[in-house]
């Protein structure tokens, strides 16, 4: 199964989504590739945020060689899976889906942790440290939700 994790620049947010989420299928032995990308491209080439960095390795995840790239539309046949992080995300990847195969890969990551509820993963890049823990948090429990609510890849 391969995921792509999408949030705006692709340096706070979905970097931090796909180190925990490698991290948690690694654990379980699962065949998981995932990546991340961002629907803005101002970053791109760049490795994550330090405080994403910074929470990532206060959990034992090493996430600083990852590099930030741009969504492209061809995402949509290479990811069986496509978490947007919130709902603005959400809607520019549906923008760019060329068909309804496409648009049915776009889910919400949060939905994962509360059903139905379309509630964001807050961006944190104008924030303190206290927000990208809460962001971790709420990354760390969407996910383990997400590998629960998955059958083994
Ligand atoms: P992210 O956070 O979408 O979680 O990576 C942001 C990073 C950079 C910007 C906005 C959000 N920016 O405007 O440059």
């Amino acid at each position: 199964m391969r995921v792509l994790m999408v949030c705006l620049g692709n340096i706070c947010r979905s970097p931090l989504a796909e180190g925990i989420l490698r991290a948690k299928a690694n654990k379980k032995g699962w065949a998981i590739e995932v990546d991340s990308a961002g629907t803005g491209g101002w970053h791109a080439g760049e490795t994550p945020d330090r405080r994403s960095q910074k929470i990532a390795s206060e959990h034992g995840i090493d996430i600083s060689n990852q590099k930030a790239r741009k969504f492209k539309r061809q995402d949509f046949d290479e990811f069986d899976l496509i978490l947007a992080m919130d709902t603005e995300n959400m809607k520019d990847l549906l923008l760019l889906a060329p068909n309804e195969k496409a648009r049915n890969k776009v889910k919400l990551i949060l939905n994962y942790l509360n059903p139905n509820k379309n509630q964001n993963v807050p961006d944190p890049y104008y924030g303190q440290m206290a927000d990208f823990e809460k962001v971790y948090n709420l990354l760390d429990q969407a996910l383990e939700q997400f590998i629960l609510a998955t059958p083994k890849a």
